[in-house]
């Protein structure tokens, strides 16, 4: 027999991992380090092992059983499954509340609360609870009959196995999606590559593959979600009266909500809403499909009821879609700043993720042969946020006869010099440099930019004209750039020209990471540029630096270093660089900081959605200075940058006592070490 203290330790140690559970995947407030939580689970283990009479389903070790089924068994459902209305537009929201107010009437006309919630693209279950020890889970079905995945929903860490707390209803059905986080998908993809398996083709696909394993030990492996966003069977208690007090009551009884929800009143701020979650879709963890809309008052829904197989008191908007079908009607070469000549798709037009798209990116040859792509073929583009058109697939059933293979040009397509592969590079590059029209052009449009060298008002435009006209063929000849001259160009002013020569004047007071950063180097973006600015101070210093010597900065790797070496072995670049200083661009030289960067030691995390810059530009700027960035926090954390959407990460540091700071702060930190962002 179990002594009381075994008895006691168990059900402490039952609750103490329940509720870090429910922090964790329920609150997103981790609060435990991992080791701990392992130890308890341990320990637990050897606890029930030893005295079996102990033992209860809902326990948190119970989670994988260990018998693959043979079948699901049919459930079907108390209260059905519904689906929902869909709307596309502004008019479709307005349609929808009229109707509800037509439906109302008067007394309760202007204007309605509402529950707004993300459409999880995920699979839609039910959960039943009676007594509050989890039952059942369901899969919808056709709404009325489904398939029962209690086994492999109860291996799910966000789905309590019991609920907690006190005052749920005897029997309580809870509803919603189980979808699988972008990062997990990609997680199981890469590691569904790397063993020679089949890839899934979106989170949603591999949600459900997950979910449909007869053995559950496989979706135990699974990075699932659940997410409740209603309950169907109530009995033996009461709700609050509204939708979003039901959803606030399911999260203090261990489930979890989806913090995106909002509660707004008027149809106006329905398109608000939608708008904002748009607009931070690609910011998600999750993939999403839409907004759905539901009134929040629960007596006004049961007044509303149901037309057919759909509530009439929620919609879903639905977001434009992402991907659609349209016809690959040429290939194009483009030539880049460093003479990579890019194939470019031109498109029938077609309206996808809210734009009209006729180009789309083919990378290079690798990316061609990998997705099989001949002319005339019909294709898929995808479209998400605001990332460049991508041709993701092609329908090979509507290949016509005539469609034809994409062939490589063996000269660059605008100056006609010869074109080479590096051995282990798929890119094709014009060795043309700066003879090469399109290379003159994107180097002189990348050394205007704002944060290269600023020059206002030299837009892409005009250096079009500067190139074509041949009024300038390097970035040193902007600088010789004449009134006369600039005034014989098509449609330039007197005011425009007087402008863009006080421009380029002002330019030439600089800095000197600006300056290297502005020649364009391969690789040698704005934070190598700062990190080489600092270590060397001065351009001479840099410009004779050995290849062990570049290899010294924090940032600079054996492919950087070479191609600065290169650059500085090019007669042809420095003497580029010579004309600019003759000309009178300059800096101020830099204390150099060789050998103690002021980050020097530290090691700092970056979480959460950055607004002023991307998190990819926070850690160069932070390695430049000096800094270690980690992936996770830790004890050896010495700072946390967090913004908007930071989750365990921000967690994990509050519970260390690691400081955080904001974006605003990061920035006026940077500025104290001169970095502009
Ligand atoms: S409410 C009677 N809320 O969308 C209302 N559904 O087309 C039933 N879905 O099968 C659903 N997120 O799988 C609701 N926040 C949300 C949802 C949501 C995703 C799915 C659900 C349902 C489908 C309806």
């Amino acid at each position: 027999m179990p002594t009381p203290a075994v008895e006691r330790e168990i059900e402490s140690l039952r609750e103490r991992l329940d509720s870090w559970n429910y922090q964790y995947h329920v609150l997103d407030q981790p609060t435990v380090p991992d080791a701990e939580y392992d130890r308890c689970m341990q320990r637990l283990r050897e606890l029930e092992e030893a005295n079996p009479q102990l033992l209860r389903e809902d326990s948190p070790t119970q989670r994988v059983g260990a018998t693959p089924l043979e079948r699901f068994r049919q459930v079907s459902h108390e209260v059905p499954m519904l689906s929902l209305d869909n709307a596309f537009n502004e008019q479709d929201m307005l349609d929808f509340n009229r109707r509800l107010q037509d439906r109302l009437g008067a007394a309760e006309a202007e204007p309605l609360e509402f529950a707004c919630e993300p459409k999880l693209d995920g699979i839609a279950v039910s959960l039943l609870y009676r007594g509050g020890v989890l039952e059942r889970a369901a899969t919808r079905g056709d709404g009325t009959t489904g398939e029962d995945i209690t086994l492999n929903v109860r291996t799910i860490a966000s789905v309590p196995l019991r609920l907690r707390g006190t005052g749920y209803p005897d029997t309580l059905e809870v509803r919603g999606e189980i979808y699988m986080p972008r990062a997990g998908f990609e997680q199981l993809n890469a590691r569904a590559r790397a063993s020679g398996e089949k890839t899934f083709v979106n989170p949603r696909n591999a949600a459900a593959g997950s979910l449909r394993q007869l053995d559950a030990k496989i979706t135990a492996q699974r990075p699932l979600q659940m997410c409740c966003y209603s309950v169907g069977q109530v009995a033996g208690g009461v709700l609050p009266g509204r939708h979003s007090e039901v959803l606030e009551c399911l999260q203090r009884w261990g489930l979890r909500i989806n913090a995106q929800s909002k509660v707004v009143r008027g149809i106006e701020a329905c398109d608000d809403y939608y708008r904002d979650l748009a607009s931070r879709r690609q910011d998600l963890p999750y993939d999403i499909d839409g907004i759905v809309f539901k009134v929040n008052d629960l007596e006004l829904q049961r007044r509303l009821g149901f037309v057919s197989r759909a509530p009439r008191w929620a919609i879903a908007r639905k977001f434009p879609a992402q991907e659609e079908v349209t016809l690959l009607l040429d290939v194009e070469f483009q030539v880049g700043r460093t003479g990579a000549v890019t194939p470019v798709a031109r498109l029938e037009p077609v309206f996808v993720g809210g734009v009209t798209v006729s180009n789309a990116t083919l990378h290079n040859s690798d990316e061609i042969e990998r997705l099989g792509v001949r002319i005339g073929d019909t294709v898929i583009v995808r479209r998400a946020g605001d990332v460049i058109p991508q041709v993701v697939s092609v329908v090979m059933d509507r290949r016509p006869a005539n469609a034809r293979a994409i062939v490589f040009p063996d000269s660059c397509p605008v100056c006609g010099s010869e074109v080479e592969r590096a051995p282990d590079e798929a890119v094709l590059r014009c060795m043309g440099g700066l003879v090469c029209a399109a290379q003159q052009k994107a180097a002189i449009r990348h050394f205007a930019s704002r944060r290269a060298m600023d020059i206002e008002g030299l837009g892409d435009k005009l250096v079009e004209q500067l190139v074509d006209e041949g009024l300038v063929t390097n970035v040193a000849s902007l600088y010789k750039l004449q009134r006369e001259s600039l005034l014989a160009l098509e449609r330039m002013g007197e005011k425009s020209a007087d402008n863009l020569l006080a421009a380029l004047e002002a330019s030439k007071k600089t800095s000197l990471p600006r300056f290297i950063f502005a020649l364009g180097i391969r690789e040698v973006g704005e934070a190598t540029a700062l990190a080489l600015a600092r270590h060397f101070g001065n351009w001479e210093a840099l410009a004779s630096a050995s290849e062990e010597q570049l290899l010294d900065v924090s940032d600079v790797g054996p492919v950087v270093a070479d191609h600065l070496r290169q650059f500085f072995d090019s007669t042809s670049s420095m003497a580029v660089v010579n004309e600019l200083r003759a000309a009178g661009v300059s800096w101020p030289d830099i204390e150099v900081e060789s050998a103690d960067l002021p980050l020097d030691g530290q090691t700092w995390v970056v979480t959460g959605k950055l607004e002023l810059m991307g998190r990819d530009a926070a850690k160069g700027h932070l390695q430049a200075l000096g800094a270690k960035v980690a992936g996770s926090v830790s004890a050896k954390t010495t700072r946390v940058v967090a913004g908007p959407g930071a989750g365990s990460k921000l967690g994990k540091a509050r519970e260390l006592g690691v400081e955080v700071i904001d974006e605003a702060a990061f920035v006026a930190l940077l500025a104290s070490y001169g970095v502009s962002v």
